[in-house]
């Protein structure tokens, strides 16, 4: 039995019953990181709702906060049903990201880490309902997190009325894996967060909540839904291998210990094949504080290369996700969830040192990085955690193919069309084509850096023209550009569907 308090036993109900304590214009804080521990039967069941109350000619809108991105039966119904106002902070849901380009959902993209504090600070207004996924609830009324932990403590202490998922397919196991931390406070009652290594433990296993604002509580059995990784391919592999070469002459210098520094690893198909590339790399001992634990750094803990995993959720393919439910009790000894508040604390990843690896769109010559916005304006996903680890991180490290689109589209450019990460924040770009390090170099030097190491052979011409004739002509010397020119590439894809001339 998952619910073992029998007063709140009382509270079980429908997930339609549930939904209907949600009003039009509520703001609604839901649980959910990079498709784990997200809600998966009140949200569908507001979905039918509003799809109802917009037949009848009503309005029907929330304004949606989580952790990071959920799954379709989250952000992808809600979207669909045109039921989302405002969300925040994070999206990668198709439907979605159709919704928020139109200009149908307000989103606010933002670092992961600053949501909590922000909504702590009032100034997203107050929190009408949290809808939160939990895999269990003890006697004393105390709740075990699921598969991810991200706002959850924020929301239930914020939020006006409590709704609870309890959802069976997670593992009993979970409980002791997270680490939920009841120290922060707002400045001037701000301490220092008392973590000094990314295996310590510093809080509960559980969430508090008043029992008097659990208002519902509905019982579900469905998995989380994260999209499988495509297969590492020849550019993964290469980029990787440049990154490992990079680490491995760290190591060598003396600026890296031999079990490196704790590891942050961003989403996607590439930071992935990092983390299998690392089993094969020369590194024992090492340890991850990073925001989500994907399949490779499963793999990388399996292989004893890994020593531990602090993260805020899991983000595990389907294959991934049945394989960790089915051992959890071990990998409970190996891995730490903590609130995105403190996963991503600027202040705890320059502590540590992490080394930050992240992908990107794309990056300009001098080495500032676009995360978000193709073609400076279309929002892809989102920052997500990349800002918290970057500027923080003891090295930071972003990385993408050379081209998108096959080819049609140059990841190296002589402007980036949206600022996410600026030059001081990014130390190290990646290509397949090689590495760029620019620590303690110009702008000058940069450009020349990332052009013959990074960029590909189909837009280097074109760049060594651009920096010449940008050098020889430019209002001033420091970092030389030509403002005509300088999104010129971009205008071009826009209007040819190529930046090749
Ligand atoms: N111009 C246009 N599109 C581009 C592009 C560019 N320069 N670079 C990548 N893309 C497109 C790809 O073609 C692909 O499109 P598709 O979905 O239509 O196929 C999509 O962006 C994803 O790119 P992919 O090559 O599969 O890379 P990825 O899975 O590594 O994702 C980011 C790259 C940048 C989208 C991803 O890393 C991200 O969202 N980053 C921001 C958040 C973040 O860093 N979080 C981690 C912090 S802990």
């Amino acid at each position: 039995m998952r619910i073992k308090n029998n007063a709140l036993r009382s509270k079980i109900m429908s997930a339609q019953d549930a939904a209907r304590l949600i009003a039009n214009g509520d703001t609604v804080g839901m649980s959910g990181f990079t498709g784990s521990g997200y809600p998966k039967a009140v949200p569908q069941a507001l979905a039918e709702r509003a799809g109802a109350e917009h037949a009848a000619g009503r309005d029907f809108k929330i304004d949606l906060l989580t952790g990071a991105s959920t799954g379709p039966e989250l952000d992808g119904m809600l979207a669909k049903a045109k039921a989302i106002g405002r969300r925040m902070p994070f999206n990668t849901d198709p439907i979605a990201r159709n919704a928020i380009n139109a200009g149908e959902i307000d989103y606010l993209d933002m670092h992961l880490s600053q949501l909590a504090p922000i909504a702590w600070q009032g100034i997203l207004g107050k929190m009408d309902v949290a809808v939160i996924e939990v895999s269990a609830i003890h006697e004393n009324g105390n709740l075990v997190p699921s598969s991810s932990l991200g706002n959850n403590k924020a929301w239930l202490e914020l939020a006006d009325k409590v709704i609870l998922e309890v959802n069976s397919w997670q593992s009993v196991d979970l409980d002791g894996m997270h680490d939920v931390y009841y120290g922060m406070a707002l400045p001037p009652y701000r301490v220092p967060i008392p973590l000094v290594r990314a295996d310590q433990r510093i809080g509960q296993p559980h969430m508090r909540v008043d029992p008097a604002k659990i208002v519902a509580i509905v019982e579900t059995d469905a998995p989380d839904r994260n999209a499988p990784f495509s297969p590492t391919d020849d550019t993964a592999r290469a980029i990787a291998g440049n990154l490992l070469d990079f680490l491995g002459h760290e190591v060598k210098m003396g600026r890296l210990p031999a079990s490196l520094l704790p590891l942050q690893s961003g989403v996607g198909n590439i930071a992935n094949a990092v983390l299998t590339g690392l089993i094969d790399g020369p590194f024992h001992d090492m340890m991850a504080y990073t925001e989500v634990i994907q399949d490779g750094m499963v793999d990388l803990l399996d292989s004893g290369r890994l020593r531990m995993a602090s993260a805020t959720a899991f983000s595990l393919s389907p294959q991934g996700a049945e394989r960790v439910n089915a051992d959890m009790a071990r990998y409970r000894e190996m891995m730490i969830l903590r609130q995105q508040d403190i996963s991503n604390n600027p202040e705890v990843v320059r502590r540590l040192g992490c080394i930050a690896m992240n992908g990107m769109i794309e990056a300009d010559i001098f080495g500032a990085v676009n995360s978000t916005r193709v073609m400076g304006s279309r929002m892809q996903n989102g920052i997500g955690g990349s800002g918290d680890f970057a500027r923080n991180s003891y090295v930071s490290i972003f990385m993408s193919p050379s081209t998108a689109k096959n080819g049609a589209i140059s990841a190296i450019v002589p402007r980036v069309a949206h600022v996410d990460h600026i030059e001081q924040d990014v130390q190290v770009l990646v290509t397949e084509r090689g590495l760029a390090d620019l620590r303690g170099l110009t702008p000058r030097q940069r450009a020349r850096v990332v052009i013959e190491n990074c960029a590909h052979p189909d837009y280097q011409p074109m760049l060594r023209d651009y920096l010449a004739r940008a050098e020889a002509t430019s209002f001033g010397g420091y970092s030389p550009m030509i403002a005509s020119e300088a999104l010129s590439w971009h205008q071009r894809f826009i209007e040819t569907g190529s930046m090749l001339p």
